[in-house]
């Protein structure tokens, strides 16, 4: 067999963002308050508080009408600027554009009998202007938000009722944009269901770590039920359309060749590979059964269930790649920050102005396990570099470490590629600035194009091409060739 030379034919080069991060507009044309736009932006840049919310903080959240602390509800107004936004999407040639639809927009409390005509109407019109520039929508149903109806009626995913409101979302999705719509995701980072609230939807702040656990594995099955069941009915309704999961990859790395700590990583793997064992295989792996009983989890299954993820496996799976960690068997070694919080400091990288830790190869490692373990397309739906981008007096920005980051990352994916894996596209995160989803700030920038907007929200929200837009649209017009 021949070996590949580079990406693909037809590969997808494009950018991701997520619904309550860019579109602001929070409470108009009949949409409902989100979990996201519940939760106070950060007073420290790296502590994570999308699961510090309690049932205070979230009454003192709905009578508070304003956007000042919750920056989610005004994200940089794409929902007033699609066409803008889409046209310079267009210009640096993508093929795809990951968005997520606001489940709120479609069903404002989460649990109405009809939908929203003017929240579905937007994504008619979002969608048409993609395919105006033969932009392919990647579509996440949901993304770190669920109405906050559903939260305060029935505490989110802790509740077995949610999957019956979240299959009636995804049937109108699946029937209104049949044909419109070739790829879907669930949920984004499926994993975060077990940090709490943000991917959950249910306050457990006021719980013990004991029950913490219990609830966030139990709302999580819910979620894999409903998963599962969308694919199902995705397939039923539209069997052109391609559906997938996606998780916050979390390559990681034994401290030492000591093997208790190899032992340790090799955990640790596998608690981040279980979520996408259940998606792409269909049932629970053992080890899980190991881990639940070692930490007192019981779950609840209806009669189905297991019925259920068997038939519901995904198409490919999705994943966001930003870092990597080093695992321990010993808890005291120096820890890293990121997106998963969990992982040690490894003295061979670099990190990011946030203290994520950057690895290219890591990418290269993670592309090559998925595909050994699953032999299913690999779409790489996030990875980038927030960064802190200053505005020159000229009016540019200059950045070229974001430029470094993401030509490092690809030539990784090019040789994951010869490796034999099966990858089907690359969307960058943030190809405009938009809200940080952990720390709700602005200043933490990702985008080509940067938005004049800070963190309080003042600015005129125009949108400025850095010098890494020019960059990126050479990469996609010689398709991943000239880096
Ligand atoms: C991923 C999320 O975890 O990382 C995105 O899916 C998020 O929503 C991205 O924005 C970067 O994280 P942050 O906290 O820097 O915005």
């Amino acid at each position: 067999k021949t070996i590949p030379t580079g990406f693909p034919k037809g590969f997808l080069w494009g950018g991701a963002t997520a619904a309550n991060q860019v579109e602001g507009a929070w409470n108009v044309d009949g949409k409902g308050l989100t979990t996201a736009e519940v939760v106070k932006r950060a007073a420290d840049r790296q502590k994570l508080t999308m699961n510090a919310v309690t049932q205070e903080s979230l009454q003192a959240a709905i009578a508070d009408q304003t956007e000042t602390l919750y920056p989610k509800r005004r994200g940089v107004d794409f929902y007033h600027h699609y066409k803008e936004d889409i046209a310079l999407f267009a210009e640096m040639g993508f093929k795809a554009y990951r968005l997520s639809i606001a489940w709120a927009r479609i069903f404002p409390k989460g649990d109405e009998a009809t939908p929203n005509e003017a929240g579905l109407k937007f994504y008619d019109d979002v969608f048409a202007e993609c395919h105006k520039y033969g932009i392919e929508p990647v579509v996440t149903i949901s993304h770190y938000e669920m109405p906050l109806g559903l939260t305060l009626k029935q505490n989110g995913w802790a509740s077995r009722a949610t999957i019956a409101n979240f299959t009636r979302y995804t049937e109108v999705l699946f029937k209104r944009y049949k044909g419109i719509v070739k790829y879907w995701l669930t949920f984004n980072e499926i994993n975060a269901s077990t940090w709490g609230f943000m991917g959950t939807g249910a306050v457990d702040s006021d719980l013990d770590a004991a029950a913490q656990t219990q609830l966030r594995y139990q709302a999580l099955h819910h979620e894999f039920v409903a998963s599962a069941l969308a694919v199902q009915q995705c397939h039923q309704i539209d069997p052109a359309a391609k559906i997938g999961c996606m998780l916050a990859r979390m390559q990681t790395y034994p401290n030492t060749p000591n093997p208790a700590d190899v032992r340790a990583a090799q955990l640790q793997d596998q608690l981040n590979l279980f979520f996408t064992d259940v998606q792409v295989r269909g049932e629970y792996p053992e080890y899980m059964n190991r881990y639940f009983a070692d930490n007192g989890v019981t779950l609840q299954l209806a009669p189905d269930d297991e019925a259920i993820l068997k038939a519901g496996k995904v198409d490919y799976l999705s994943f966001s790649y930003y870092m990597s960690t080093v695992t321990s068997a010993d808890d005291n070694i120096e820890k890293a920050s990121g997106n998963l919080n969990m992982g040690g400091k490894n003295p061979y990288l670099k990190a990011s102005d946030w203290g994520w830790q950057i690895d290219p190869v890591g990418l290269r490692l993670s592309l090559n396990e998925f595909w050994d373990r699953y032999r299913v397309p690999l779409f790489i739906v996030e990875n980038g570099l927030g960064a802190a981008d200053q505005l020159t007096a000229d009016g540019k920005v200059h950045d070229e470490y974001r430029i470094d980051y993401l030509r490092l990352h690809i030539e990784q994916m090019k040789e994951a590629i010869k490796d034999g894996v099966d990858l089907m596209g690359y969307t960058t995160w943030g190809p405009i600035d938009l809200i940080s989803a952990s720390t709700s700030e602005m200043s933490k920038r990702y985008g080509f194009i940067y938005v004049d907007q800070d963190d309080d929200g003042q600015g005129s929200l125009k949108r400025i091409r850095k010098d890494s837009f020019d960059w990126y649209k050479k990469v996609i017009a010689s398709n991943g060739e000239d880096l």
